[in-house]
């Protein structure tokens, strides 16, 4: 037997070898779930890997379902700095907040610790055209990965997205095909073209995938010196962060390196947040909703994968909750970020923060509350929501005189 015991639906707990390559349970839809066997994990193996001077998520490869070595495709993922400043803290009321800066994997989002494994294990199973559909970022992400591993990669992106976000697609050589139409719209071509053509899938439907973001757990567990946080707050759309984070904990605690779990959050943008609603229904299932208008364009996703109601068990399950916050409560923490910890986060990958301010706000969150933060997509992939002041200046003349009056008037 490889690393891969088994994959199972965590609603039916069917089991399939992992030799059928079957993404979904049979009979429930749900996307399958990776396990790992650790059972060989002797007693001394934690002293072992902390001291292994390996500054990526493959410092846990143990951990990760990719057998072959010698397959992994890295680009350097993982080990982002957990942030905590003073200024950020005094701001936020928050003393022991820190933030996870995934603006610093190499692709600019959080999707390189998903398919960095997930584009290893397709070079594994001798894949040749690696597919996603995207909100932009893990567009940027599997074209990336694909590109090194000598893969094709074709990525399908809704017309309206970020123009930053696709021409990093297309600088790593994907095939880029922007369809009409809003992204629940587009991925369900998505889902259509797959089962055509054959391509493998880089969506959260690949649970290969969800492994990489086990990392979370990995390494903030490493970065907080043993201490596990009281709550862990991801922005979803998909909802693999909170997943896969949890899993990462639980994986940790099933080796008796930890005794607790984190509280997690789920955090939304308030006009398209289906794991919110389902929350505050009560309901054990995420229902699609309209996806409404929001700056919060890479986590836009009305219509997700059953991976979302997997998030929602988990949220429920560890004693967190869900959060949907408004543009207005984005734009305060991406600038209170910036100008408080020097993190610039695109807005979807601010939510976490400003869920962490409400949470705070409403007595949820206690102000010496160990809380993690992680901030997943870099402000430079979303210019164009930006306050135009940041943008544009009206230009001087090239005098002193014409300098001072400008500082006066900026300076006042
Ligand atoms: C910046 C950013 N943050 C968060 C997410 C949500 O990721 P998931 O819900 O799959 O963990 C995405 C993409 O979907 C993203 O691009």
């Amino acid at each position: 037997m490889g690393k891969v015991r088994t994959l199972t639906c965590p609603k039916c707990q069917r089991e399939v070898p992992p030799a059928e390559r079957q993404f979904f349970c049979a009979d429930c839809r749900m996307i399958l779930d990776v396990q790992v066997d650790l059972s060989h994990l002797s007693a001394d193996f934690q002293d072992k890997l902390l001291r292994r001077q390996d500054p990526t998520i493959w410092k846990w490869h143990e951990f990760l379902p990719v057998e072959d070595l010698s397959c992994i495709v890295s680009l350097g993922e993982g080990y982002t700095p957990l942030v905590h400043t003073e200024a950020l803290a005094a701001a936020t009321g928050l003393e022991r907040l820190h933030v996870k800066n995934d603006t610093l994997l190499p692709t600019g989002s959080l999707k390189d610790r998903s398919n960095a494994v997930g584009i290893s294990k397709g070079k594994e199973f001798g894949v040749r055209t690696a597919a996603v559909v995207s909100t932009g970022n893990a567009a940027a992400s599997v074209a990336a990965y694909a590109a090194v591993a000598g893969m094709q990669a074709v990525v399908i992106i809704s017309a309206d997205t970020s123009q930053q976000k696709v021409a990093q697609a297309g600088i790593y050589g994907a095939t880029i095909i922007p369809v009409e139409g809003p992204y629940d719209q587009v991925a369900s071509i998505y889902r259509a073209a797959v089962e055509e053509f054959g391509w493998y899938d880089c969506l959260s439907s690949n649970p290969y995938r969800l492994e990489g973001k086990k990392s979370y757990a990995f390494e903030t567990w490493e970065q907080l010196d043993g201490e596990v946080p009281d709550w862990m707050i991801h922005c979803i759309a998909g909802g693999a962060g909170v997943v896969a984070a949890y899993k990462g904990y639980r994986e940790l605690k099933g080796l008796g390196w930890v005794e607790k779990l984190p509280r997690m959050v789920v955090a939304q943008a308030d006009a398209c947040a289906p794991v919110v609603r389902a929350f505050e229904r009560g309901a054990d299932e995420v229902t699609p909703v309209e996806a409404g208008e929001t700056i919060a364009e890479s986590i836009r996703v009305g219509k997700p994968s059953p991976m979302a109601t997997r998030a929602l068990w988990d949220v429920k399950a560890s004693g967190g909750t869900a959060v949907g916050v408004s543009d207005d409560e984005i734009r305060s923490a991406q600038s209170l970020l910036a100008r408080t910890a020097g993190i610039f986060g695109e807005p979807s990958g601010v939510v976490s923060v400003a869920a962490a301010i409400r949470l705070k706000a409403q007595g949820t969150i206690r102000s010496d509350d160990l809380v993690v933060c992680t901030v997943s997509g870099h402000g430079l992939k979303q210019v164009g929501v930006l306050d135009p002041a940041y943008l544009v200046s009206r230009p001087i003349p090239a005098r002193l005189d014409a300098l001072r009056a400008r500082l006066e008037e900026l300076m006042r």
